[in-house]
């Protein structure tokens, strides 16, 4: 009863495909723009129409800043990127609609019509307009433990950025950064890949739904497991550096099997939910860089794991492999590379020549290239860009940076801190207090609470956008009556009841946040002298340090002196989350810190081992955590 069922809807499905054709033959619209048809079949269809040349451009990846609608349409490129900081002039929101649909025009008129996908990196909310909401980064998600509030994020991401125009993210991070010298540490959720596999989950499912009919709709982009793989495990905790594994890791059964596929755990779940892109890592693996790394990008990913999105280069970082411009493309391309991110000016055309005389000569064959492009145009397919989701549903515009979407961000920051220390239970005190001195380069500091990857590539200091500082969340969660004196270098504090000190690192991104040595982890001169002068000023009062910062730092030689200490990690816009854990009983800290917390520069394990813990000696272990 039930089989025959079955085979009636089948025969259903048969009879109405077929009458689609039918229809289609008969009014000679072409295959693929039929959106009631399989994606299969539309792919199929559309390939079959495709030139060469055409189908070279799918897999190129271009800058907004050096290629404007009329060459991407010229070359019929499948994809345009905006970098870190690369925006439109001037940078309202309705100039990014204005410029993606100029795009999106330009394409609908070229022969075939493909439309472009365009990506960009919304690593905490899209941080890239005056005004937008902007989350914690991942360090501090990760210190929330609260999975179904990083699928939320997820979403309001998706959302913020797809009333842009935008229908893709290169989000998020899955890295598990063993050593905190990386200037990429807040990138990563945790220090512990099996975890950071929940968060991964919780976020591609946020970002892009769960079905078909999710990926369509308006309000849901594509997102990109970044960057494949062990780019947390380098030497020294380099940027970009190089990670060591056994000489026989792609041959070594029992290896892969029990410690290299557990490690890469974020990425199966990844696929297992359906993440549409993978981004490789600029990092190597024993001196070979993972973008013509064929065992990892297409026996791994693609042939053990099933990925059936696409892979996408980062920044050029195809130029980084062995050989000539040409050889490079080849080696990435044949390694398993589908998309090439053309970031810097004019790095558009090596590749294109390259992929086209290699196709042309067979050293790429017309099989691989086939697959590049069929596995982009399915993502294309797959998110509605040939349908009615080729422009952006701009009636979200409004929503961008709405109190809702900030609720939600406040909430993270609040869940995200993590209570170091409470000696004298000093902060169960502050209610009680009439005379609270705040002081510190980062209590009133919207870039610096803010972090990298906000407004420009590197993030800086001052008022680059629109939220609330932590000394103006204090002002707003005190009781009536209580006095707050602020003072940026610590100076004035006498007669106050305790010293709000809000310290630690200032903006960066990538390898410009890399620690040579030590003092890069320390307090700077600023924090050690505002500290100063609380103390010669006011010995007696006590201090409670908020620190800023997207990593542990080295503080071992200032904390016996602080009664309370708070990580607050890279808040983002909603800086009152800060207050209201400190001030309103109604909340109290539930972070725990995601990352372990070395006492000393020598305590940091610079040749982290896959498969082995090594016992350091650490200020605070992974998960440590106090409440009120
Ligand atoms: C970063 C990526 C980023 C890309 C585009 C690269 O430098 O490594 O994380 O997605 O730039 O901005
Ligand atoms: C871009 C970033 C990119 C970086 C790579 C910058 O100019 O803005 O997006 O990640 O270059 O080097």
């Amino acid at each position: 009863m039930k089989r025959r069922k079955i085979g009636n809807i089948g025969y259903v499905i048969f009879l109405f495909i077929t009458l689609l054709l039918f229809v289609s033959q008969v009014t000679d619209a072409a295959l693929y723009e039929n959106s009631y048809l399989p994606i299969k079949l539309r792919v199929a269809d559309l390939l079959k129409k495709m030139t060469i040349e055409e189908k070279v451009g799918q897999c190129i990846q271009v800058e907004r800043n050096y290629r404007g609608p009329a060459d991407v349409a010229n070359m019929q490129y499948g994809s345009v990127l905006s970098g870190g900081g690369s925006v439109p002039t001037p940078n309202t929101f309705e100039s990014w609609v204005k410029m993606i649909n100029e795009y999106q025009n330009a394409m609908a008129q070229t022969r075939l019509g493909i439309p472009i996908i365009y990506g960009i990196d919304s690593v905490h909310g899209f941080a890239h307009t005056r005004g937008s909401t902007i989350f914690p980064h991942n360090i501090g998600l990760g210190s929330t433990r609260n999975i179904n509030l990083v699928r939320k994020i997820a979403e309001i991401t998706a959302l913020e950025t797809s009333a842009l125009g935008m229908h893709w993210s290169f989000s998020p991070c899955t890295a598990d950064p063993q050593n905190i010298r990386w200037g990429r540490s807040y990138e990563g959720f945790s220090q512990i890949a099996k975890i950071n596999a929940d968060y991964v989950e919780a976020y591609i499912k946020g970002m892009q739904g769960e079905t078909l009919r999710d990926y369509r709709k308006k309000n849901t982009i594509a997102a990109t497991a970044k960057h494949y793989a062990l780019e947390g495990w380098t030497l020294n905790g380099q940027n970009q550096g190089d990670t060591v594994l056994p000489d026989n890791y792609m041959t070594n059964e029992k290896y892969i099997n029990d410690v290299l596929i557990p490690a890469l755990e974020p990425y199966k779940k990844a696929i297992d939910s359906g993440v549409l892109a993978i981004m490789p890592s600029f990092t190597s693996i024993n001196g070979l860089k993972m973008h013509e790394n064929y065992f990892m990008l297409t026996e791994i990913l693609k042939n053990r794991f099933g990925f059936k999105g696409f892979l996408v280069g980062d920044w050029n970082a195809h130029e980084q492999v062995t050989g000539s411009a040409s050889e490079q493309v080849v080696r990435c391309f044949n390694a398993g590379l589908d998309m090439f991110m053309c970031g810097n000016p004019n790095t558009d055309t090596p590749v294109y020549d390259g992929l086209l005389d290699a196709v042309k000569n067979g050293t790429i064959s017309m099989e691989r290239l086939d697959d590049a492009v069929s596995r982009i145009l399915t993502v294309k397919f797959k998110l509605g860009l040939f349908d009615d989701n080729r422009y952006s549903d701009s009636n979200h515009i409004r929503d961008i940076g709405s109190k809702e979407h900030r609720d939600v961000a406040r909430q993270a920051v609040r869940e995200s801190l993590v209570l170091l220390k409470n000696e004298d239970d000093i902060v169960n005190r502050l209610k009680d207090m009439k005379h609270i001195f705040v002081a510190g380069k980062n209590a009133d500091d919207m870039g610096n609470q803010c972090g990298g990857w906000t407004i420009t590539w590197q993030g800086s200091s001052g008022n680059t956008t629109d939220g609330t500082t932590v000394l103006e969340g204090i002002r707003k969660n005190v009781q009536k009556g209580v006095n707050v004196k602020y003072n940026k270098e610590g100076n004035g504090s006498t007669g106050y009841d305790v010293a709000i000190v809000v310290l630690g690192e200032t903006p960066y991104a990538e390898g410009e946040g890399d620690a040579k040595d030590e003092t890069r982890l320390k307090l700077d001169q600023i924090d050690r002298e505002c500290l100063n002068n609380i103390e010669k000023e006011n010995p007696s009062i006590p201090i409670i340090v908020i620190l800023i910062s997207g990593r542990p730092m080295l503080i071992a030689d200032h904390i016996d002196k602080w009664k309370g200490l708070v990580a607050a990690w890279l808040p983002g816009t909603e800086g009152d989350g800060i207050a209201e854990v400190l001030f309103n009983e109604k909340y109290d800290f539930v972070g725990e810190t995601s990352f372990a917390w070395p006492k000393t520069f020598n305590d940091i394990d610079n040749m982290p081992e896959l498969g082995k813990v090594k016992k350091v000696n650490n200020l605070f272990d992974i998960w440590y955590g106090l409440s009120k």
